[in-house]
């Protein structure tokens, strides 16, 4: 069914946003402190005879005349871990390079939450976006949780505050509250529950409410009331990267080749998603792509996750439309170095946020599907 309503800051006379993501300063006293020492960066031939194995993961989409330039990088970081007794997680939309060659965990928002959940190593370097970064934190508050860069923030993290939500509850009392894990601890502190685009439908079924507010994007919220017979209120945010492509545009790879494969994640607006033969997380994608093994498939998502499954599905035709996420391309070996050298930038969260933050996103860890 359609949408009950949809909801922005101006419709609850809250115009103010909150969010600010902090910029990225120097290399603080503190931080060169407690520094290890700087690794060789040079291209050397035992890096090259180090480094051959992981290479082979991404030769069909990097380039030999790249892999000198991230090589020496890509072994400096997987020693730094180790000195560090870190693990690195990395979403799907990071690059090659980071996402087959440095990350100990790769996956989806749920896949990372709830690896984060299980982390042994004392460090967890978060490579995706903010959010992310703050969700492994709440799970994790006794352990350090590094970002390579805090200003990779999020669309649609930024659309919406805590204060926000409190309005919400206030607009529609007894209403629970379903937050996307595409949002601030703040925000996540205030909801009942989180969910991913994993499981969406699942988590706004398991209230057993005849109404939910779900928060903060418009196209999952539309895509959720299109599976379920719960009502769901809506706001008005949407991700700056899935919000671009449009029906014609699906349309048009469909007539270049009716045998084409076209697979969208459920952030897209509703008419792209009629247009898709298949609609799912980034996880679910992947393992559509996996099991059903197309011969040339459209990713209608980050261009990035197309590059990490054609690495590991060379014979599967990718066409690639490309729609980088700014934010999560902030994150370079470069960044990563720094991050595991100088233990920096550390993800803090007020604790009395982070705890009410930890029973909505545990809420949905537990959760049985
Ligand atoms: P997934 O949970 O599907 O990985 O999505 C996260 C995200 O940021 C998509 O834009
Ligand atoms: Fe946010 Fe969209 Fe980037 Fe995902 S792709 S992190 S939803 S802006």
């Amino acid at each position: 069914m359609p949408i009950a309503g949809i909801f922005g800051p101006q419709d609850l006379g809250n115009p103010a946003r909150g969010r600010s993501v902090a910029s990225r300063g120097g290399i603080s006293a503190a931080e060169r402190a407690r520094a290890l020492p700087m690794p060789s960066l040079q291209w050397t031939p035992e890096v090259e005879r180090l480094t051959a194995h992981l290479y082979e993961r991404v030769r069909g989409v990097i380039p030999p005349v790249e892999w000198p330039f991230m090589a020496p990088y890509v072994k400096a970081i997987n020693e730094l871990k180790e000195a560090r007794g870190a693990v690195i997680l990395a979403h799907n939309y990071q690059t090659p390079e980071i996402f087959h060659c440095v990350a100990d965990i790769g996956g989806d928002s749920l896949q990372l939450a709830i690896e984060a959940a299980k982390v042994k190593a004392d460090v967890i370097v978060q490579c995706g976006v903010h959010f992310m970064a703050e969700t492994s934190k709440i799970l994790n508050p006794n352990k350090t949780v590094l970002i390579p860069d805090s200003r990779a923030g999020c669309s649609l993290a930024s659309s919406i505050t805590g204060a926000d939500v409190r309005l919400l509850r206030e607009r529609f009392p007894g209403v629970p509250v379903v937050a996307y894990v595409n949002t601030s601890a703040d925000v996540k502190a205030e909801v009942d529950i989180c969910c991913t685009s994993s499981n969406a439908v699942a988590v706004v079924e398991s209230l057993n409410a005849p109404e939910v507010i779900f928060v903060p994007d418009q196209y999952l919220a539309k895509y959720v009331a299109s599976k379920t017979s719960v009502k769901i209120i809506a706001w008005k945010g949407a991700c700056e990267v899935h919000e671009r492509f449009t029906g014609d545009e699906l349309r048009s790879f469909r007539e270049a080749d009716p045998t084409v494969q076209i697979i969208a994640h459920p952030e897209c607006p509703p008419d792209v998603l009629a247009e898709a033969d298949f609609t799912g997380s980034t996880a679910h994608m992947i393992n559509w792509v996996r099991s059903n093994h197309p011969k040339r498939v459209v990713m209608i998502t980050e261009c990035s996750m197309a590059d990490n499954v054609q690495a590991e599905l060379p014979d599967v035709e990718m066409v690639r439309p490309c729609n980088l996420c700014p934010h999560m391309k902030r994150i370079t070996l470069p960044k990563i170095l720094d991050s595991l050298l100088y233990l920096r930038e550390e993800v803090t969260i007020d604790p009395l946020i982070a705890e009410k933050a930890r029973r909505s996103v545990e809420r949905m860890v537990n959760l049985k599907n």
